[in-house]
């Protein structure tokens, strides 16, 4: 279903992002896993077309999506929705009409003007918040939700668009661990009940191993690990995260026991 090819983007003479190649031949749950830099933003962003590539193709379904133009890439946009660390909600605006903003792309620019939703519109975006279990917020300002609520948002808003990839892009990075599990699970729920497949950039082991089929370690822009979270031993963790010996995994860790939150930010940028 998905295949990237040599993909490979350069800043300049540095590569962000270097000849990666990796196949999913079903709608998985894919995490990628590595510290800061190593490219994992950059390839998301290519793979939606918010950044061009410098070289190699993302195959979706038969189809190199980084060759689309106008009208077709538009039409691909759509189909990949996104969703990011910090929610990107309108604050003031209402959390229902936030949600109807996942279908601005396929609308008049009157129509948008004026909010003018048609009344199945707005009960499909209803109809979504329930299913996300936020639909007494409906009416409520995005900014007076909590960051687990406003993310939900932003995963309905996503849904909005009934796109056939999610992409997000450190999902829970603003979290508190709770929340971070809620938002975790609605994601995996979404995947496993529609089949949409879900790329996530996941900055902790933990996460990684519970929710995905499939992990992606990335280092300095290469693909260092490719495999199952049970592959994903200490060992290889230590490789993707170019740590010492005094790696410690509970630096990456979104536990609730997590012993020493300032070290791992410190660890992980
Ligand atoms: N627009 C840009 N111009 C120049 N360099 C960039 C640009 N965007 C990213 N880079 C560089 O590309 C490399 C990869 O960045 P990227 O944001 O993809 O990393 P990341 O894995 O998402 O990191 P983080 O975990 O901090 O989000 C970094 O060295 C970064 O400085
Ligand atoms: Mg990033």
């Amino acid at each position: 279903m998905l295949q990237v090819n040599q993909v490979t983007r350069r800043f300049g003479a540095k590569a962000a992002v270097d000849r990666i190649s990796f196949a999913v031949d079903r709608p998985a749950f894919v995490g990628i896993i590595g510290r800061s830099g190593a490219g994992k933003s950059t390839f998301l962003r290519m793979m939606n077309r918010l950044t061009d590539a410098s070289e190699g193709e993302i195959l979706v379904d038969g189809r190199n999506v980084l060759a689309l133009v106008g009208q077709e890439k538009r039409q691909w946009q759509r189909q990949c929705a996104m969703i990011f660390q910090q929610f990107n909600l309108v604050p003031r605006m209402d959390v229902c009409s936030n949600v109807l903003h996942g279908i601005l792309n396929g609308r008049s620019l009157a129509a948008t003007l004026f909010n003018l939703w048609s009344e199945a519109e707005i009960t499909r975006a209803l109809g979504i918040l329930d299913r996300l279990g936020i639909a007494e917020q409906a009416p409520k300002r995005a900014e007076a939700l909590s960051g687990g609520q406003q993310q939900r948002v932003a995963i309905a808003r996503a849904l909005m668009q009934d796109p056939k990839v999610i992409l997000a892009d450190e999902p829970i990075a603003s979290l508190d661990p709770m929340n971070a599990q809620l938002v975790m699970d609605t994601l995996r729920r979404i995947h496993d009940e529609d089949g949409r497949m879900v790329i996530a950039n996941l900055h902790t082991l933990d996460t990684a191993r519970r929710y995905c089929d499939r992990v992606i370690g990335m280092r300095d822009g290469r693909i260092v690990f490719d495999g199952t979270p049970t592959q994903l031993t200490t060992g290889v963790a230590r490789d993707i995260y170019g740590a010492d010996a005094s790696f410690n995994e509970a630096a990456t860790s979104t536990s609730i026991e997590q012993p020493d939150r300032a070290y791992a930010d410190a660890m992980l940028g």
